[in-house]
């Protein structure tokens, strides 16, 4: 049995209500069930977080370095967090990156990240499906281990 880690950065607490023409009407604890279901479902274990403060996630990051399998939509923290990067970093967690939003047709400060280079892979613009599609992805990870 696996450890699946999911977390959610700045403002996702407030899905549902925020910006709901780029968010849609979702909200985070409906994301995070559908997710428990799935993974849960398959056998493997679920762990999530969401933080508005970016030490709280460093620090869950590093109580919770033995998952085997990393979701995360940083937030803005993904565009300004050198601390978030090398808080992955040290965990060795393979990880995939989402946002929710296509940043790449958004404001040019949203264009840069300081997660993808690291991650195994990104998903960007598919709206909250990206979170299910993550999911599926990791399991098919780690099956394949
Ligand atoms: C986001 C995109 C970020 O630029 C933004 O700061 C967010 C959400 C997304 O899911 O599209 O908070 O990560």
């Amino acid at each position: 049995m696996a450890t699946v880690l999911l977390i959610n950065g700045p403002n996702l607490n407030m899905l549902g209500e925020r910006e709901p023409d780029i968010y849609g009407h979702t909200t985070l604890p409906e994301i995070e069930d559908s997710l428990r279901e799935t993974i849960e479902g398959a056998g493997h274990a679920f762990r999530c977080v969401q933080s508005n403060s970016e030490g709280d996630l460093v620090e869950w990051l590093q109580q919770n370095r033995n998952g085997d399998f990393l979701l995360i939509n940083a937030g803005a923290l993904t565009h300004t967090s050198v601390a978030l990067r090398d808080a992955i970093k040290f965990t060795g967690i393979p990880f995939v990156e989402i946002h929710i939003s296509n940043v790449h047709a958004r404001e040019a400060f949203r264009h840069h990240s300081y997660l993808s280079d690291i991650a195994v892979g990104v998903i960007v613009g598919m709206g909250v499906m990206g979170y299910d599609m993550a999911a599926r992805f990791a399991l098919e990870q780690l099956e394949s281990k």
